[in-house]
């Protein structure tokens, strides 16, 4: 027998290895003096792979081409991207149907691409997001095959099997949310299974341990990786109530006529929040960051997807703000709610689910100056944004005419009810040219005439452009401690045309204020109860506002103008 000690090398190599790795992610993601990791400084950039830019000319967006762009990113100024899946799949629903979750969709490259999109990305101090649909797979995935291949494979309980009410009556009322019933009857074993969204994309059962355990690994393969984290999609529906009751019908149609369903037996179940801390266990090994499609009927209920002991999500996205009119009452409240709800708010205001900010603020006269108010907004909010691709540009939705030209199922099953989601999806502007300088090729989606004007090239040019203007709000984040670090801090709360507030870190007070009227207006400020008596202002960013010199109580802005200024 060989005795203990003859281990004791390998037992002292092995932990040197463990301690060496866990040291090197410590200092490749240190803390900040408030103990703020590098996730709550970033600025994060969603990236549609099919639409960002095409090496090779076939009309869709790839990696390679999105690793030739990230120059462009870095001088932007964005710390990472967020690649919404470009896995294996299908593409019933352009990726959020995956046939393979470790492997890189051919028509996107190959892992090899992912690889070297990650190092020169690294090279840039930009990290790399990948997209992961928890809640379902393709069902061309190897697993759903096993599954419904018979009542005893393997993979059967992957899924969620169960028999009818009856010939044609499936198990109970519950609905996708793309059209029609939510369960599809499968003639091979004679069961219907449960899919939320396409009858294509079917749910999988986190009951399962088995599916647990190779969800996490699918996790672990990505981070060794070197991927930095995840955008979680759909998660607040991974569970169902096992007895499959039937949901209410509520007042009201949704968006494709139907009766209104509450809900309540298959959407936030409290078992999400327990397989959130279980995804969080996993990614805090990587310290990786976790970012949730969080989609929340009021805004209050964001605070449960931090986990009671911040131990769940660490960006849970305010995805209601998109759904809110240009009030600053509105938005002030809103706000309000957010900051306080004791994690580190995550501010969005479009992605590609949603009509474009540009087109859905936008009232026709003003639209870039309203591009710019939005930006000056939302990316001095204490919190980390994720931008749309496109959003620093001014992109425009370019909704499809007629049906047959939409791509989006959802638009082709519910039209003209539903245009889908093509216009928020087209080709990143890259030039004035040919298809936007997106493809040699056609384009998968039509560029719109807006191009000519709203390009990177053109808008690189011109030092009032709104990519301009993006540039220097995000150059500003970066050497402001106040807008980085600060607490907010409401002022003026019962202005109903401008909204303001500061950033305050330290000795260091940065002000805000965006009018979102179309008149001009002239806020006064008493900050005082600040300690401020004669504040002076420095600005630091402004489009249509002017400060007097020396001590000052009104900020005059122009109709959707916008002041940024350091305040002594
Ligand atoms: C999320 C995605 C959306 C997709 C759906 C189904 O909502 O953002 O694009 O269609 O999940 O995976
Ligand atoms: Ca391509």
């Amino acid at each position: 027998m060989r005795s203990p000690a003859r281990y004791f090398p390998v037992v002292f190599v092995a932990l040197g290895i463990l301690l060496s790795s866990v040291i090197t992610i410590a200092q490749q993601n240190p803390r900040d003096e408030e103990g703020h990791a590098w996730w709550q400084h970033a600025v994060f950039y969603e990236v549609y792979p099919r639409s960002f830019a095409d090496s090779n000319g076939d009309g869709i967006g790839d990696l390679r081409g999105i690793t030739s762009k990230l120059d462009y990113l870095h001088k932007l100024g964005v710390d990472a991207i967020w690649i919404t899946p470009c896995f294996p799949s299908p593409q019933v629903d352009f990726g959020y149907d995956v046939s393979d979750y470790e492997n890189i969709d051919p028509m996107y490259g190959t892992l090899a691409d992912y690889d070297r999109l990650v190092k020169e990305a690294h090279k840039r101090h930009i990290r790399v997001i990948l997209d992961f649909v928890v809640n379902h797979t393709s069902d061309q995935h190897k697993w759903f095959l096993d599954s419904k291949s018979s009542r005893t494979s393997a993979h059967r309980d992957w899924y969620i099997w169960r028999d009818g009410k009856g010939p044609d009556d499936p198990p109970n009322n519950w609905v996708s949310i793309f059209a029609g019933p939510a369960w599809k009857f499968d003639p091979t074993t004679g069961q219907y299974y449960y899919h939320y969204f396409y009858p294509e994309q079917p749910d999988l059962n986190w009951r399962n341990p088995s599916v647990e355990s190779a969800m996490f690994d699918v996790t672990r393969f990505w981070y060794k990786r070197g991927t930095a984290g995840f955008r979680l999609d759909a998660v607040d529906i991974l569970f169902e109530d096992e007895q499959l009751h039937d949901n209410a019908f509520i007042a009201g149609t949704d968006k494709f006529g139907r009766p209104n369903m509450d809900e309540k037996y298959n959407r936030r179940l409290p078992e999400v929040h327990t397989e959130l801390q279980r995804l969080r266990k996993v990614a805090d090994e990587y310290d990786a960051v976790l970012i949730g499609e969080t989609w929340t009927p009021d805004v209050n209920e964001l605070k449960a997807y931090y986990g009671e002991h911040n131990n769940e999500l660490q960006l849970p996205m305010d995805l209601l703000l998109t759904s809110l009119p240009l009030s600053p009452q509105v938005l002030r409240d809103h706000i309000a709610v957010v900051d306080a709800a004791g994690g580190w708010p995550t501010y969005v205001i479009t992605n590609h689910d949603i009509i474009r900010s540009y087109t859905r603020y936008g009232d026709g006269t003003h639209n870039d100056d309203i591009a710019k108010m939005m930006a000056a907004f939302y990316l001095t909010l204490r919190g980390t944004p994720i931008m749309y691709y496109g959003e620093e540009i001014g992109m425009a939705n370019n909704d499809p005419k007629t049906k047959d030209e939409v791509k989006d199922p959802i638009g082709k099953v519910n039209w003209p009810m539903e245009k889908g989601r093509d216009g928020e999806r087209t080709p990143m502007q890259w030039t004035p040219g040919a298809n936007a300088g997106f493809t040699t090729g056609t384009p998968w989606l039509p560029v719109p005439a807006s191009a000519q004007t709203h390009n990177v090239e053109t808008e690189e040019r011109d030092e009032a452009s709104i990519l301009n203007f993006y540039k220097k709000l995000l150059e500003l984040r970066k050497k402001e401690p106040a807008l980085r670090e600060g607490d907010y801090i409401a002022l003026n709360t019962a202005d109903s045309n401008v909204l303001s507030y500061l950033r305050r870190y330290k000795t260091e007070t940065v002000l805000i204020a965006v009018n979102m009227s179309t008149q001009k207006q002239q806020p006064s400020f008493d900050l005082s109860a600040q300690k401020l008596q004669k504040p002076q202002a420095r600005t630091l960013l402004q489009n249509g506002a002017t400060v007097p010199a020396g001590a000052f109580k009104t900020i005059a802005l122009e109709p959707h103008g916008v002041y940024i200024g350091k305040i002594r």
